[in-house]
């Protein structure tokens, strides 16, 4: 079994839970009421794990809110927010955050419009969570205080890195079919292996996602791509045939068709060496989902030219293009995050194209001006997309990309041009003409713009003012008098 996790478990790491001044409250709660009290789930496993955690969530065989209530006047800790519907209660510990919950004995969701709330037994809770290594519990009861339950062999699970469904998985991943996704998820950031007869489970139930909503899909889909290496949840999406069920344009880039003897590479496992590359550069998650989406238009703008090869000619517009509709299918944020993406996609060939000996000055400030302060980003996206395998080309890509930024940051240096203010305004534009907002403002905004990318003026007011005088008398407008010069 292949496991590529940097944690390791160590049931010492429990110790001294009991003393705690929460994990004590709780158990004091327990003694006092008669009631079994647990810590169970995430919690325990990133206990166990080392990983640090924000959330404790304890379940108790019997009215979660009321035990809530009181473990909080122990603690001082108020406000405690109730969840009727859910039979849940939560206060702020610090920065963590305590929830309760009565054990039940159907599906345990959070987030479930239609929570059962048939009460059980902590085994008929844990039974109805995802994982196994999900499902482990610490007992705050007198005579097994601070044991672990773990009646599905969660932390053997742990220990050897596999994820399990506590029952059958098809009835797990019936119970909330969003788990499928959690597997992968889980996989990736920890390093663990899906079990088989789980992840055959995954690929006979995939479909079922179609039941979950679109924020709940794109929120496990954005873990996935916070992980170091999203590849590795990526594949394990594509293999379950997950993917395709909420992201076929991605799947789409897979394979690597061949016409007289001419093949062109893998698009999907390019595209992911890409993201793997600027996961390794950058934590940002929209310059990652730059790289998840910067090919994407390839399998639609493909040709093959015979004497050419494979094209992909306008794949960066057309890709473009495709970002609003995919974000909006996936419910992710149409604002400027997702143009910042867009941005990325559209422009990601353009620092190459500067390589060639011709590259004048003008072509360089005009990518400044288009990239703005997202110019570092594309950089990022720009390194990253390099991936051949010939050493000498890579080496030959590389230097040339030292090239570009050589060029970007001496033009920058020199013209300003990154954040673009016109030296001359429409309002100026205006006063010097004494007319009112009309097109030809457009018009000469425009001129002095291109002038200045162009370098045919410096970005300066002066040579600027003087271009619109001339710009606008050529199109016919006189300016006012005393307005020859700028003030
Ligand atoms: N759970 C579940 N099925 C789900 C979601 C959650 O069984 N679809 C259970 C698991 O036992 C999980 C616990 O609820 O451990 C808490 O859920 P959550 O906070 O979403 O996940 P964590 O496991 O804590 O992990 P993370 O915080 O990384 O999401």
């Amino acid at each position: 079994m292949s496991r590529t996790s940097s944690f390791s478990v160590d049931p010492a790491r429990l110790d001294g839970v009991v003393q705690e001044p929460l994990f004590a409250a709780v158990a004091a709660e327990a003694a006092a009421r008669g009631i079994p009290a647990f810590a169970i789930g995430g919690y325990v496993r990133d206990r166990l794990i080392g990983r640090p955690c924000k959330d404790i969530d304890f379940v108790v065989e019997g009215d979660g809110i009321a035990f809530a209530e009181a473990v909080a006047k122990r603690m001082k800790a108020e406000p405690v927010h109730v969840f009727k519907n859910f039979g849940t209660a939560m206060f702020m510990h610090g920065d963590v955050q305590v929830e309760f919950v009565g054990a039940r004995k159907e599906s345990y969701r959070r987030d479930s419009r239609k929570p059962e709330v048939e009460p059980g037994t902590i085994k008929d809770d844990q039974e109805r969570r995802d994982f196994t290594i999900n499902a482990l519990a610490i007992s705050l009861n007198a005579g097994s205080l601070g044991a672990l339950v773990d009646p599905f062999g969660g932390i053997l699970d742990l220990d050897r890195g596999l994820l399990r469904t506590p029952l059958d998985p098809d009835i797990t991943f019936s119970d909330d079919p969003l788990r499928m996704l959690r597997a992968v998820r889980f996989a990736n950031q920890l390093g663990f292996t899906i079990d088989p007869p789980t992840f055959d489970a995954i690929k006979r139930n995939a479909h079922r996602l179609e039941i979950i909503s679109a924020e709940r899909i794109h929120t496990e889909l954005n873990k996935i791509i916070a992980c170091a290496r999203p590849s590795i949840g990526f594949n394990l999406l594509r293999d379950s045939g997950l993917l395709q069920e909420f992201f076929p344009e991605f799947v789409a880039l897979s394979g690597a068709e061949e016409k007289y003897g001419i093949g062109h590479k893998d698009n999907f496992h390019h595209t992911l060496q890409v993201l793997d590359n600027v996961c390794a550069a950058s934590d940002d998650l929209w310059l990652r989902w730059g790289a998840v989406l910067h090919d994407i238009a390839k399998p639609l703008t493909k040709r093959f030219h015979p004497g050419l090869g494979w094209t992909f000619h306008g794949h960066e517009d057309k890709g473009a293009r495709m970002v609003p509709k995919i974000f909006r299918r996936l419910k992710l944020p149409l604002d400027e995050k997702m143009k910042f993406v867009q941005k990325l996609v559209a422009l990601h060939l353009r620092p190459i194209a500067l390589t060639k000996e011709e590259v004048t000055d003008s072509a360089v400030r005009r990518l400044l001006f288009d990239a703005g302060d997202d110019i570092d980003a594309l950089m990022i996206l720009c390194r990253a997309d390099i991936t051949s395998k010939n050493e000498k080309k890579k080496e030959r890509y590389l230097r040339n990309y030292e090239l570009v930024m050589q060029k970007l940051q001496d033009v920058e240096e020199k013209d300003r041009v990154r954040n673009f203010q016109p030296p001359v305004t429409g309002e100026d534009i205006m006063r010097a003409f004494g007319i009112p907002p009309c097109k030809l403002i457009g018009d000469i905004k425009t001129v002095i713009k291109d002038a200045i990318l162009d370098g045919r003026i410096q970005n300066d007011r002066a040579q600027a003012w003087q271009l619109m005088l001339d710009t606008g008398r050529a199109m016919g407008a006189e300016p006012v008098a005393g307005m020859d010069r700028p003030d």
